[in-house]
């Protein structure tokens, strides 16, 4: 699993054109990105506004998906993290959840983001899947605050913090390395 750079190349817009305007797939992502319709502006702007960055996630040298940050915010260093698998036969295998993770990396040790956070529906359960799969912490609930073919769901919050994690891993190995301590 690879990243590229979306551009705002003709080729480009018309794969993520592809998956932006299948409505199975996108009835979960923020606005504008949610309407099933998908102009050359919308491209222009997602890749053009420095408060974003999207890459293709890379399979075998082919385009499977999209992984990206919105709303970077450069003086709290925060963003929220959005990604989507528009193949379908590309889903459940664990691509997802490997390009969560590599943008997690990228994020804190490129871009020094030291917040991500993930907007999700609750009845999203790959995508909530995905987050806690990558140390996500649940954090809140938005009540009636997303609504799918006209019926309002509760969005969950979820974040992830760098030092917190690496933190967290720290010390499940000390705590590893205590109990074998103790046991030999
Ligand atoms: C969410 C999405 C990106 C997941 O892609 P994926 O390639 O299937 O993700 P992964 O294979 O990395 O992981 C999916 C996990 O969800 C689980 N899952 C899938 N469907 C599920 C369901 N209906 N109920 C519970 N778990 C489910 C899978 O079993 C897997 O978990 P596991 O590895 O523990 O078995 C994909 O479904 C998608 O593009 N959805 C539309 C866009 C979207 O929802 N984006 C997120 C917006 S917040």
């Amino acid at each position: 699993m690879d990243f590229l750079p979306v551009r705002a190349i003709h080729e480009h817009y018309m794969l993520c054109r592809s998956w932006f305007e299948n409505r199975e797939t996108t009835k979960w992502l923020s606005s504008p990105l949610r309407l099933g319709r998908y102009p050359k502006v919308i491209h222009e702007k997602l890749i053009t506004d420095r408060r974003n960055q999207v890459f293709f996630i890379m399979v075998d040298s082919s385009p499977i998906g999209l992984v990206g940050l919105q709303d970077i915010d450069r003086i709290d260093h925060k963003a929220e993290i959005w990604y989507l698998v528009g193949e379908d036969h590309c889903r459940g295998k664990n691509y997802a959840s490997q390009a969560v993770g590599r943008l997690n990396e990228f994020s804190a040790n490129r871009l020094g983001l030291v917040s991500l956070y993930a907007h999700v529906s609750v009845l999203n359960l790959a995508s909530i899947r995905v987050l806690e799969k990558n140390k996500y912490q649940y954090v809140g609930r938005l009540r009636r605050s997303f609504s799918v073919n006209g019926e309002y769901q509760d969005l969950l919050l979820y974040d992830w913090v760098p030092e917190f994690n690496r933190n967290e891993a720290k010390m499940q190995v000390r705590e590893e390395s205590d109990e074998a301590g103790s046991s030999s």
